[in-house]
C-alpha cells in the first residue's frame, strides 16, 4: 500500500490565501483528479472546508481535533489523530492513499510518504500558507514535465518524485 502526497506550490512555496487556492490552473486540476481518483485522500479540516463538498470518487479522510465534527456522507471519514488516520488507511486496504494538504497536514506526513506528485507553478505573490521546507535530495525524480503557459494556464512544472 502506497502513501503518497500531492501539492501545487508557487515560486516561494506558496499554497493558499484566506483558505483558498492562489491560481486558476485547469491543467493542474486535471492532473490532480487523474492522480487521486479511485484512491483515498487525506486533508486537514481547513482544506476540506475550502472544497464545495467531498471530492467525488475518492474516500475523503478529514483530520480534525474536534471530536464533535461530523459530515454525513458515504465517502467521508473523520479522524482525530495521525495514529487514527494511519490505522484507517491500513483498514481500507486501498492500493494508494494521497495526502492532499494543507500546510499543517503536509508537514506531518512529509516524513512518512514514499511518492510525491509536485507541481511548481510559475506564480509568486501574497499567501498565508506555505509548503514546509524540505530537502529535495531526499527524493529522486521519476518524471519531470514542463508545461508552457497557454491561454488558460500559467507555466508549471510537474515532478513525480520518489523518496530515496
Ligand atoms: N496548493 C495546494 O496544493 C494546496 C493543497 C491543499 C490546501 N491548500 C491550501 O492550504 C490552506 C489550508 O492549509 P492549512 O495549513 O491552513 O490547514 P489544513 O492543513 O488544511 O488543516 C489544518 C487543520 O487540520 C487539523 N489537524 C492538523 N493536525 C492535526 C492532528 N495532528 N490531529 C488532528 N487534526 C489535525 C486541525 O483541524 P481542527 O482545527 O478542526 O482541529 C487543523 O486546524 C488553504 O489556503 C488551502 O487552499 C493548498
Amino acid at each position: 500500500m502506497l502513501l503518497s502526497m500531492i501539492a501545487a506550490y508557487g515560486k516561494n512555496r506558496e499554497l493558499g490565501l484566506d483558505n483558498k487556492l492562489l491560481w486558476h490552473l485547469p491543467a493542474d486540476m486535471k492532473n490532480f483528479v487523474r492522480l487521486t481518483k479511485g484512491k483515498a485522500i487525506v486533508v486537514g479540516r481547513k482544506t476540506f472546508e475550502s472544497f464545495k463538498g467531498p471530492l467525488p470518487k475518492r474516500i475523503n479522510i478529514i483530520l480534525t481535533t474536534n471530536k464533535s465534527y461530523h459530515y454525513e456522507h458515504e465517502n467521508v471519514r473523520i479522524v482525530h489523530s495521525v495514529e487514527e488516520c494511519l490505522k484507517l488507511i491500513e483498514e481500507l486496504k486501498l492500493e494508494e492513499t494521497v495526502i492532499c494538504g494543507g500546510a499543517e497536514i503536509y508537514k506531518i506526513f512529509l516524513p512518512l510518504i514514499k511518492r510525491f506528485y509536485l507541481s511548481i507553478v510559475d506564480w509568486e505573490g501574497k499567501a498565508d500558507t506555505f509548503f514546509p521546507e524540505f530537502d529535495m535530495s531526499d527524493f529522486k525524480i521519476l518524471e519531470e514535465v514542463n508545461h508552457a503557459k497557454d491561454e488558460e494556464n500559467l507555466a508549471w512544472r510537474f515532478l513525480d518524485l520518489e523518496k530515496v
